[in-house]
């Protein structure tokens, strides 16, 4: 795929449907009693798995369109036994895995190479120490699991910030004997949380902390999920670079701890509003505005990380175009998410043009404000690093030729034709 550059961003879109909470809502109805409705599902190749892993081990899911499902719950511990495929998505396999453990009977988890090489000690330690019997192939998948009807709650201290171990831990805190507490070192995503709240599950929600009291059952009812700010990232990105654009995203998923971006973008001086706010089932939902500004280089480390993790290459390629120095570390979880996204962004921006460098925990880069040559991006199967060669590619000079661009659709397959409603090229 060649991106082509843009004169302008401009116009209005909707992104599909957050696939955090899509990847929850499949997986917490089909514990739950009865019906769930899935309004806005965010469907791509990530939350399809989740579709499927649920089938596999007993719920109905019946697909009303491409964007609403309805789930058929089996109940808090009625899985059966079998396997699941996960693909490439992490948060199916580390949430599933935190579900699993309370069942009843033998269960796998199996993935693709890329998700085959992610860390999965990181969940089976503290589901060890709730009781859990699961073991992992040398840390990594496949992961096998007998589930227990003798868990019992922690209070378990993150030695990282990730909303994958909390959920994991919280959600087989459900089939625990006591009240489970998960205590993070940066606060992250919070959807698993808010959904069990919304689904009658007593939280205690406190800035670094969350604890759950075991449940008796689950009744989510209807869940209506956001546009995920993470599809739209690309797209504000690539309207604060590109002079004379005029971009508004509607309907955006704008959870707290998802928007670090936005407050980046704001430091570094693009003109960002947000309008039309409103909440829904505890998540807050808003309208963006961006138009372009200059420029200036900025700082990303500590807890900011957490509210922009997925963002992190996006906002490398804003500082390869801001005046001066940025910095970004505490971000050594970007090497392994599904590439190592500090040497994929690093490559692939320097072959643009960009002068970044690599750090053990994210990059420095110095920026000029002008078009970057252009290049070529490689994918490595990642589909954050794809929509990133493409924002480059609209930002460039001469073009950016994305190898192996079909990988967005692990979580937007209709990204590039998106880019054309609002890409103009003359
Ligand atoms: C996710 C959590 C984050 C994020 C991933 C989705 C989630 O991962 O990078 O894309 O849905 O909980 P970590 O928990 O590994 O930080």
């Amino acid at each position: 795929m060649r991106a082509e550059p843009a004169v302008a961003i401009v116009g209005h879109l909707a992104v599909p449907g957050d696939k955090s909470i899509s990847h929850r809502a499949v997986l917490l109805g089909a514990l739950g009693e009865g019906e769930t409705v899935v309004r806005g599902f965010g469907r791509s190749g990530d939350t399809q798995a989740t579709v499927d892993g649920m089938r596999a081990l007993g719920a109905t899911v019946e697909d009303l369109a491409d964007d609403e499902l309805v789930v058929w719950g089996v109940g808090l511990r009625g899985l059966a036994p079998g396997t699941v495929d996960c693909a490439n998505a992490g948060t199916l396999m580390r949430l599933a895995a935190g579900i699993l453990v309370g069942q009843d009977g033998s269960f796998e988890l199996t993935g693709d190479a890329s998700l085959s090489a992610r860390p999965m000690e990181r969940i089976a330690e503290p589901l060890r120490l709730m009781g859990a019997r699961i073991e992992t192939t040398d840390g990594h998948a496949p992961v096998r699991i007998e589930g227990s009807g003798a868990l019992k709650g922690i209070e378990y201290a993150m030695p990282v910030a990730s909303a994958q171990v909390k959920s994991a831990v919280l959600l087989a805190g459900l089939n625990a004997s006591s009240p489970t507490t998960v205590v993070e070192p940066a606060p992250t995503r919070d959807h698993t949380e808010l959904m069990l709240e919304a689904a009658g599950v007593r939280v205690r929600r406190r800035p670094t902390s969350v604890t759950i009291e075991p449940a008796a059952a689950l009744r989510l009812g209807e869940v209506a999920v956001p546009g995920d700010f993470s599809s739209a990232a690309p797209f504000l990105v690539a309207a604060a670079l590109v002079p004379g654009s005029d971009l508004t995203v509607h309907d955006l998923g704008l959870n707290p701890r998802r928007t670090g971006l936005l407050d980046v973008l704001e430091r570094m001086g693009a003109r960002i509003s947000v309008f039309n706010r409103r909440r829904s089932a505890g998540e807050q939902i808003g309208d963006v505005h961006v138009q372009p500004g200059e420029l200036v280089a900025t700082r990303v480390a500590g807890a900011e990380v957490p509210t922009l993790v997925d963002e992190l290459p996006l906002v490398a390629l804003l500082a390869s175009h801001a005046r001066g120095e940025t910095v970004v570390e505490g971000a050594g979880e970007l090497r392994v998410k599904e590439s190592d996204r500090i040497e994929a962004v690093t490559d692939g921006l320097q072959a643009c043009g960009a002068r970044i460098h690599s750090r053990e925990d994210g990059w420095t880069i110095k920026g000029v404000p002008t078009r970057l040559r252009g290049g070529r991006v490689e994918a490595r199967g990642d589909h954050r690093i794809a929509m990133l060669g493409a924002v480059a590619g609209l930002a460039s000079r001469e073009g950016v030729e994305v190898e192996g661009a079909d990988s967005v659709a692990i979580s937007f397959p209709g990204f590039y034709e998106l880019v054309e409603a609002v890409a103009q090229r003359s």
